[in-house]
């Protein structure tokens, strides 16, 4: 990553005629060919503009870094648009308000919003959610309370249900989605729980953290055969984080009827060419599979729900959660390389205060 300064931001003023500061932004200046790289960004020091009315300006405490952010580095289309070249990327961020032309949203509260990878957005009101911070940490709401944790919760209920003594296999298990995916499917009834991750440091938190019953290491061996071992009856619901070997060998361990939520592919997320499908694909109709895609935008209205039982879940202690933080904007970048090449246990986070 390139930086044309190394000036620190200047915070704004609570007052209401907050003094122009500047601040740091990460932009996109090139698009990847496979792997993205350190070179790809740039960190770069702008003038805050002044909120309108109807505005707020926000300074980011977190950042939310994703997979799907990959494929926004491509000019191509898709369900949301992708980076613009030279501009500053975006994301879900939290922060707190300091300067506020919104009586809805006062000075001092913790919102999230989408204007993430900078350290000061300034930030439509009506866009941001104001934050209860009482019971949980500000980031949370990235992670567990956030659209991680409710893609875990609307594969496992909308997507995928999963039924009592069913046995449910997630890939990507140590991942933000992953780790809360597993402990929500038992939670669900589920009698046994199958994870994979890569590399034994993870294998091993899978079943000493994050509930899981067995832990299958996709760097030591065919996922295929691990799976056929862990589950020899088969598997009644997947949940594919993936895609490629894992989606293949989820195919192959299925019952008869299983369900599986296609929820992401990240094998295939820097490939430079059409990534082939699972070769074992007509034993979908043979084990007349029900394979469904999902974005965790359709689910948007189990939010109340899911927010009303992942806060109880996460105060009572019975949903265990991790984060892996990189501290200060100028990280963001190797925090999002990180995220593609299993840096993470956890949530992938940027500490930007
Ligand atoms: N459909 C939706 O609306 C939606 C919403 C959220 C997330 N997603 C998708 O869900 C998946 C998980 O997202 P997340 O935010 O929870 O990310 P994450 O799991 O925290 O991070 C990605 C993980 O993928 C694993 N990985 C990378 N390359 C791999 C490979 N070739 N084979 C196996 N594992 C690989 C790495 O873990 P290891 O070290 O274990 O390999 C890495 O830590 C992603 O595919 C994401 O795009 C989709």
């Amino acid at each position: 990553m390139s930086a044309n300064t190394g000036t620190p931001a200047t915070p704004a003023t609570t007052d209401a005629t907050p003094v122009i500061a500047t601040g740091r932004e990460i932009r996109l200046v090139s698009r990847p060919l496979g792997a993205p790289t350190a070179e790809n960004f740039e960190l770069v020091t702008t003038a805050i503009p002044q909120p309108a009315e109807g505005q707020i300006l926000v300074r980011n405490t977190w950042m939310s870094v994703d997979p799907y952010m990959r494929g926004r580095m491509d000019d191509a289309e898709s369900y949301i648009p992708p980076f613009e070249l030279g501009a500053a990327l975006d994301g879900s961020a939290v922060g707190e308000v300091v300067v506020s032309r919104a009586d809805a949203v006062p000075v001092g509260a913790t919102v999230s919003h989408f204007a993430g990878w900078r350290e000061y957005a300034v930030v439509d009101a009506a866009t941001a959610i104001v934050l209860d911070t009482s019971a949980v940490p500000a980031q949370a709401y990235l992670g567990a309370l956030g659209t991680t944790g409710l893609t875990a919760y609307a594969a496992l209920t909308e997507v995928a249900p999963v039924r009592e003594g069913d046995t449910v296999f997630v890939s990507g298990a140590a991942g933000a989605v992953g780790s809360v995916a597993g402990q929500i499917a038992r939670k669900l009834g589920a009698a046994r729980v199958i994870g994979s991750a890569g590399g034994p440091v993870k294998a091993k938190k899978l079943v000493g953290d994050f509930g899981y019953d067995v832990a299958l290491d996709h760097r030591a061996g065919a996922i295929a055969d691990q799976l056929a071992e862990a589950a020899p009856d088969g598997i009644d619901v997947y949940i594919d984080h993936v895609g490629g070997d894992h989606l293949e060998a989820a195919i192959a361990n299925a019952k008869v009827g299983a369900r599986f939520a296609l929820v992401g592919a990240i094998s295939g997320y820097n490939a430079t060419g059409p990534v082939p499908g699972p070769g074992n694909l007509f034993q979908a109709y043979v084990k007349r599979l029900n394979l469904r895609g999902m974005l965790i935008n359709d689910h948007f209205a189990l939010f109340p729900e899911f927010t009303g039982r992942a806060i109880g879940w996460l105060t009572e202690g019975s949903l265990h959660t991790e984060e892996t933080v990189f501290e200060g904007i100028e990280q963001a970048p190797a925090a999002f390389l990180g995220v593609l090449s299993g840096a993470n246990t956890g949530k992938m986070l940027v500490r930007l205060a």
